[in-house]
């Protein structure tokens, strides 16, 4: 498969499990919302966001899903926000959020790959976060985008889950009598795409008969290196042994396995 297949297969997915996400949770995003300054950041990217500067910053959030980081960033003061997601679902109900948060942001149905030129060096700041490079089979084309759209020193930030929680096996797999939670399943440097039917209800964790998912590995040193190759110049790594995925809150805090990592760039 090439790369537009794997996509428009995730799209296809995304499009279904966002209805099944929205029985979970949106409701109470609406509400949220719809007060003044509310924010579903954490504790551990805000001062990072606040330091580096959102404040009256262009913003662009690459697979934004419902908007909501974006919108909470607007809320702590950036000037505007423009997010990119390829489900059309996603891009629904974040349109419904900015109507109620009466944020200045604009949403886009786009396969990330084909971001429109007229985004080029257009933002001061390019956030990622939280389950968004697995779905991406070219890690070093995604970044190549993340840096034409930022201006001249603009800052790259993103918060992921780390590379080495896709050895373990999650909170939903059934171990074996000689498995552990920290039992070496599968491999750091595989390059098959991880292919599932079993649905990505992260949220109310319902399963369903899904449409097939592609999701892909992508090794520390694979996004350190993209990104210098993208004009990136690395300023902040950190690791952390939170779980930002709902897969691995079992281990969390266990301190064996970084579970977690926020990288903050500038480009060149
Ligand atoms: C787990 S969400 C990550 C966003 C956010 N952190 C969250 O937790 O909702 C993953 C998002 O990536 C989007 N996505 C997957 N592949 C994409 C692609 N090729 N281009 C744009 N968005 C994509 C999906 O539609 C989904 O909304």
């Amino acid at each position: 498969m090439n790369i537009k297949e794997y996509t428009e297969a995730n799209r296809a997915a995304w499009n279904e499990v966002i209805p099944i996400h929205r029985k979970s949770s949106k409701k109470n995003l609406k509400t949220e919302f719809s007060k003044k300054g509310f924010s579903v950041l954490d504790n551990i990217e805000t001062p990072i966001l606040l330091n580096i500067g959102i404040k009256n910053r262009k913003i662009a959030q690459l697979c934004c899903n419902d908007g909501r980081e974006l919108l909470s960033m607007i809320n702590l003061g950036a000037e505007s926000g423009t997010g990119f997601d390829i489900s059309d679902e996603a891009i629904k109900d974040a349109d419904n959020l900015k109507i109620i948060s009466g944020a200045k942001c604009e949403f886009i149905r786009t396969d990330v790959y084909e971001i429109e030129s007229k985004y080029n060096n257009s933002f001061d700041l390019v956030y990622i976060s939280i389950g968004a490079i697995n779905w991406l089979p070219d890690i070093d084309k995604f970044f190549s985008i993340a840096s034409r759209l930022l201006k001249k020193n603009g800052k790259f930030f993103i918060y992921e889950m780390h590379p080495a929680t896709f050895m373990l096996p999650a909170e939903n797999e059934e171990l074996k009598e000689d498995e552990d939670p920290f039992t070496i399943k599968y491999s750091y440097f595989s390059k098959d795409p991880w292919i599932s039917d079993e649905g990505i209800d992260y949220v109310g964790k319902r399963k369903y008969k899904a449409k097939t998912t592609y999701e892909f590995v992508h090794t520390t040193s694979e996004i350190i290196n993209s990104l210098i190759s993208n004009n990136i110049k690395i300023e902040l790594f950190n690791e952390y042994s939170h779980d930002v995925s709902t897969c691995f809150g079992h281990i969390e805090n266990d301190k064996k396995v970084p579970l977690s990592f926020i990288l903050v760039g500038q480009k060149e």
